[in-house]
């Protein structure tokens, strides 16, 4: 049986996917969200309050997790609503057509924690979910991970950074750092270690 370490996910990182869940009303829905691989067959979701996302899965537990680097759909499905003609369904459960692969997943536990962070005070949903099935649709696929363009465009900014002056030099590091925490948080162990090597470059 096709597992999450089968399509390339790894335990503890995070990917970029598309959700897609039915509503009350048996409309399909679909959002960009990320998915941490906790295991073959499991996963966890940080869901915001307020997302349509969450709602459905509080009405049905069922929902699909669509792995696509399709620029269009998560722009679509983040800015506007992402049109019917674009989801089929598989058992049950709504799937976006164009996915090069998608699982489907069971909602076993939801439960709220309160966030601070720049932005201020939000309430984070921790959603633990069980995966059902794995469907492939493409070969040569990879699940979406942010941490190799971070790393990417960090080494852009350092290879630059003794050509430009001192007021774009400190942005670039500002960017630079931002990165190091998005890596941290989405990326494995040798994404970290390379990310350290560019900070240690960065401070000589
Ligand atoms: C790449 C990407 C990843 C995102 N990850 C999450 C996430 O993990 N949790 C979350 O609550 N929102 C996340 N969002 C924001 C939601 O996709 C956004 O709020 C969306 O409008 C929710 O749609 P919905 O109301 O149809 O569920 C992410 C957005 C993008 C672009």
């Amino acid at each position: 049986m096709n597992d999450l370490h089968f399509i390339g996910m790894e335990k503890g990182l995070l990917y970029e996917t598309i959700i897609s869940t039915e509503n009350e009303a048996g409309e399909p829905n679909a959002a960009p969200i990320g998915v941490i691989c906790k295991d073959k067959m499991k996963i966890v979701l940080y869901l915001y309050d307020g997302t349509h996302t969450l709602q459905n899965l509080k009405l049905n537990p069922r929902f699909t997790v669509n792995i696509t680097h399709d620029p269009l759909i998560f722009v679509n499905s983040t800015i506007g609503d992402l049109s019917t003609r674009h989801f089929e369904k598989y058992h049950d459960n709504f799937y976006i057509k164009g996915a090069d692969a998608f699982f489907t997943a069971t909602v076993k536990s939801i439960k709220e924690v309160e966030k601070e962070d720049k932005i201020g005070k939000s309430v984070l949903n921790i959603v633990k979910a069980d995966v059902n099935d794995v469907v492939i649709k493409e070969k040569n696929f990879q699940p979406l991970n942010r941490a190799i363009f971070a790393i990417i465009e960090s080494l852009v900014y350092i290879s630059r950074i003794e050509m430009v002056d001192n007021t774009t030099a400190s942005i670039y590091s500002h960017r630079i750092k931002e990165m190091s925490r998005l890596v941290n948080r989405v990326g494995g162990v040798e994404h970290k270690e390379a990310m350290k090597l560019i900070l240690d470059h960065l401070k000589e």
